[in-house]
């Protein structure tokens, strides 16, 4: 229950990585606020939420790119529960699988626009609050493709990059107020967004090699992803700031050269 009468700040809720770290919030004590852009989703969120857990969860569908419904939310949650603890920035969009010569400019902005900016403005608007009381924990889903090549297209893999030089940069602006900010990079973990390369390799008889370049020979659950925020929003990680840990079965620790798998 280390998260007992906190408020928690979700985005990307609905679905995935967002939805199991929800979960688990919820069921170490914590209330609340879920963000998303699908509505259905998000509604069904909270209901699986109550099946088990007693938090107060509020339900809040935007798109996170949207600086007037970032500010309107912060403002709606300070207002409600009357603080913010921990935000988990989390809400993100994959590319298309074109190399660059093919790739257009709307779709760079667009995912830009929330990978990047959205984390940067849900950063900005919860910050203040977490200013005002020098308390805060905040935790940016960067990915294994923001730190090297081949794991996602060009613009992905950009924003993700910028998503871990974000967590460094507001971690020296906020150190001073006691809000740590760090950013998790996960590798391929079972979620609606890569639900068609596992679809995919199952109907092709592959399931079993998925993830089986990682270290540990397997892919990841969500629910792996939401212990690691969940230990960097608690005070177990309290001189743990600037830092983006990957949560990728050792992928990123390996050269990971032809004929070296034993
Ligand atoms: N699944 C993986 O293997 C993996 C690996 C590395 C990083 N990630 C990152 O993890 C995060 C969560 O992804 P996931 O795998 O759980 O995917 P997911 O598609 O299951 O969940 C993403 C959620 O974000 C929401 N969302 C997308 N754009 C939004 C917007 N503009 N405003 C509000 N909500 C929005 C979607 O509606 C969806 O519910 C993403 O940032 C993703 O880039 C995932």
């Amino acid at each position: 229950m280390r998260f007992k009468n906190k408020v928690v700040i979700v985005t990307g809720a609905a679905s995935g990585i967002g939805f199991a770290t929800s979960m688990r919030f919820a069921e170490e004590g914590a209330h609340l606020a879920l963000v998303d852009k699908d509505s259905d989703q998000l509604e069904n969120a909270k209901k699986i939420i109550a099946k088990t857990c007693q938090s107060n969860v509020s339900l809040f569908c935007f798109d996170i790119s949207k600086e007037e419904d970032v500010k309107k939310c912060v403002n709606d949650v300070k207002a409600n529960f009357g603080d913010i603890d921990v935000l988990f920035n989390n809400a993100g969009i994959l590319d298309e699988l074109e190399t660059i010569d093919a790739q257009k400019l709307d779709r760079w902005n667009e995912i830009l626009s929330i990978n990047v900016i959205g984390t940067m403005l849900l950063i900005k608007y919860c910050s203040k609050v977490m200013m005002e009381k020098g308390d805060g924990a905040i935790i940016n889903t960067a990915s294994v493709a923001g730190i090297r090549a081949g794991a996602g297209t060009n613009a992905y893999s950009s924003s993700k990059a910028a998503v871990i030089s974000l967590t460094q940069t507001a971690a020296c602006d906020l150190g001073s107020y006691g809000i740590r900010v760090n950013a998790i990079c996960p590798g391929l973990i079972e979620t609606e967004m890569t639900r068609p390369v596992f679809d995919y390799a199952r109907e092709k008889g592959k399931g079993h090699k998925l993830g089986s370049r990682c270290e540990l020979r397997r892919y990841g659950r969500a629910e792996e992803v939401a212990s690691v925020v969940a230990f960097l929003a608690s005070s177990d990680a309290s001189y743990v700031t600037g830092q983006a840990l990957a949560v990728d079965g050792g992928n990123t620790a390996s050269l990971n050269l032809p004929g070296m798998k034993f």
